[in-house]
């Protein structure tokens, strides 16, 4: 590369790479170039530039070692689903779940939008491995971005580094190009702001060529490219080009009192219990019966069938961006324990102590805390002003390592097998806790109708119920109906599918209080789905699948009445009108790319009712 950019030594010699970041640089313009070694002296500098211009607070090393606290923009606090783009040849293809826009006109757009945007800032070249180094199932990708809030977020989030630069040297595989800014350019006497973001903003994917841009947000999924960008929306067309999956799905392993261990994996919206999930402790009853739960991801899945035909699943990620209200040593001492060292918190409140808190971390709240706009905050101000201390969809970023439940197998290069995948959406009525689909196709029919709440995860309106296929809605990369026909496919390339269950954690009762338990609890659940999938437990037939009866649940330790239980199972015939309907209005969205196994399956559903 010419040394017309002040820079540290290229750290990879890969010619098509030290290009595009010549040529990204002509256009970004920043001040400096930044090759990413992933090392822990380099993270550290990162941190200490970061705390020098307060965007990280260095929290209280004695009770959270390792640790940062970061308060976003007041505008840039989830992901823009308006704001996303799939740039694809055809608008057909992208289909009327995406945004779409010509990708030439795009392509313009970024130009203009992307032109000395990183004035006055570092570049960083950061190359990331979604999935182990050299994995078979891993992909590539660099993330060009002037955000070292990003650097040090996907260095826990991902593999990034000197390993992956070899990787990239070796020239075997395909990269992903993701170039991503915050959009606000350092003029010569401009002063910055603890977390720069622009009021526009694009999150913009071309499928064809496999390559992200994003503008504008600093945030989560927005900026953190591994993520939604690449392991969902740009992997979804990966997946479907070569045979494979890719899925918004926690994935987690069951061990039987005799040892025998069952992987599962679940596709929950977001928000909707997925990191929960994979951290499950259960209750003291069924572990003394020898039940244990291990980890292996909570949020992307990527599933291949093996040599045999079996499906396999790793989790592309290494770390959790997990929601942090609601988390708390009682719902997920997992998640407690992961996020209790090496962890970055965004938009929690902070404590005078240098501590963090949120919103069911502790039944009282300390008495003085900060909120996550930097205001004084105490339980009295609340009550009057109504004012949360830590935003509803403030995260935390830990490393999956750190989890005490992490199974031995959780970075096997060649995954683990999958017996059964779980579909949930958090829905106050008509959902029975649990049932199973008669076979692959109607359950491919219930992953596809899974309606949800809409909550703080996105920009939009929390509350209202949405079709969200898969909990894929916000992260396909292409037409829903050739997802469907994705998904109905994969039956002919395996040798034995997984059975398909479907929960509902979060129905409640005429007094609007969840009328089950949940968390720990949910392993009654997960037993039996176990036992299914191994064909080891009893079920009845009813319209819409298989679902356990009250004996067949293990109720050791939990004093829950039958009568509770088939108000948490009713099947409401009213209700379930409405409910098909739902699902004929997405089906009429999709109508022209729809498989017709589905359609069959509507009719059939419809007949038993
Ligand atoms: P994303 O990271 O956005 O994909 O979310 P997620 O699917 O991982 O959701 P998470 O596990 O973080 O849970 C979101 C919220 O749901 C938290 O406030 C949890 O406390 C709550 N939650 C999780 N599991 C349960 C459950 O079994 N019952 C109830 N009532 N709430 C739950
Ligand atoms: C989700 O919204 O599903 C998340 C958080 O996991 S984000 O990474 O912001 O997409
Ligand atoms: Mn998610």
């Amino acid at each position: 590369m010419k040394k017309r950019y002040k820079s540290n030594e290229p750290l990879s010699q890969n010619r098509n790479l030290l290009r595009w970041v010549e040529k990204m640089a002509d256009l970004c313009q920043p001040a400096r170039i930044h090759w990413v070694d992933g090392s822990q002296a380099e993270a550290d500098q990162l941190y200490a530039e970061m705390v020098e211009k307060g965007t990280l607070v260095k929290l209280n090393e004695q009770l959270w070692p390792g640790c940062y606290y970061a308060r976003s923009d007041a505008s840039d606090v989830a992901r823009v689903e308006d704001r996303t783009f799939i740039c694809s040849q055809s608008k057909e293809a992208a289909g009327p779940n995406n945004n779409w826009e010509n990708p030439f006109e795009m392509r313009r757009k970024l130009r203009g939008m992307f032109t000395g945007c990183m004035s006055g800032r570092t570049m960083y070249v950061l190359p990331f491995s979604m999935g182990p180094v050299g994995s078979p199932m891993a992909q590539l990708g660099v993330e060009l971005t002037d955000s070292p809030y990003v650097v040090v977020n996907m260095r826990i989030m991902a593999r990034i580094g000197l390993p992956v630069f070899a990787e990239i040297d070796r020239g075997q595989q395909r990269v992903v190009p993701c170039v991503h800014s915050v959009g606000a350019p350092l003029g010569k006497s401009k002063k910055d702001v603890p977390w720069p973001c622009n009021p526009e903003k694009y999150i913009v994917h071309f499928p064809e060529s496999r390559e992200i841009w994003s503008y504008g947000s600093g945030y989560g999924g927005n900026a953190l490219l591994g993520k939604k960008c690449f392991a969902l929306r740009i992997a979804s067309n990966m997946a479907r080009d070569d045979g494979w999956m890719a899925e918004h799905m926690l994935i987690l392993g069951v061990e039987d009192p005799q040892g025998e261990k069952t992987y599962v994996a679940a596709a929950f919206p977001s928000a909707c219990g997925k990191t929960n999930f994979a951290m499950l402790v259960p209750p003291p009853e069924l572990a003394q019966q020898g039940w244990k739960v291990t980890t292996l991801g909570d949020d992307i899945a990527w599933i291949k069938p093996d040599a045999d035909g079996r499906l396999h699943a790793i989790n592309p990620e290494a770390g959790f961006f997990g929601v942090a209200p609601g988390t708390s040593a009682e719902t997920n001492p997992n998640a407690m324990v992961s996020l209790s060292r090496n962890t970055i918190f965004t938009n929690v409140a902070l404590t005078p102590e240098g501590g963090v808190w949120w919103e069911g971390m502790t039944k009282t709240p300390p008495p003085r805390l900060t909120d996550w706009q930097g205001n004084p905050w105490t339980p009295e101000i609340a009550q009057r002003t109504g004012a949360k201390a830590a935003h509803p969809n403030s995260r935390f970023t830990a490393p999956a390592s750190q989890c005490p439940t992490i199974d031995a197998d959780w970075e096997k290069p060649t995954g683990v097998p999958i017996s059964a995948i779980v579909f949930g959406g958090r829905r106050a009525a008509t959902i029975p806790l649990v049932y199973q689909a008669f076979n692959w196709s109607s359950g491919v029919y219930i992953g596809a109708t899974m309606g949800s709440e809409m909550t703080a995860a996105a920009a939009g309106t929390v509350g209202k119920v949405r079709r969200d296929p898969m909990a894929m809605l916000p992260f396909c990369g292409y037409h829903m109906g050739d997802y469907f026909r994705h998904w109905i496919s994969m039956q002919k390339k395996i040798s034995e599918t997984p059975r398909i269950f479907h929960v509902n954690w979060f129905r409640k009762d005429a007094d609007g209080k969840f009328l089950w338990p949940g968390f720990g609890e949910n392993m009654r659940v997960l037993k039996w789905i176990v036992q299914r999938a191994r064909v080891r437990a009893q079920a009845k037939e009813t319209p819409i699948g298989w679902m356990p009866r009250y004996e067949d649940i293990d109720w050791n330790g939990l004093d829950f009445s039958k009568e509770r239980f088939e108000e948490l199972q009713s099947f409401d015939r009213q209700a379930w009108r409405a409910e098909v309907m739902a699902h004929e209005e997405l089906f009429l969205d999709l109508h022209d790319r729809l498989p017709k196994e589905l359609i069959y399956e509507r009719e059939l559903l419809i007949c038993r009712m």
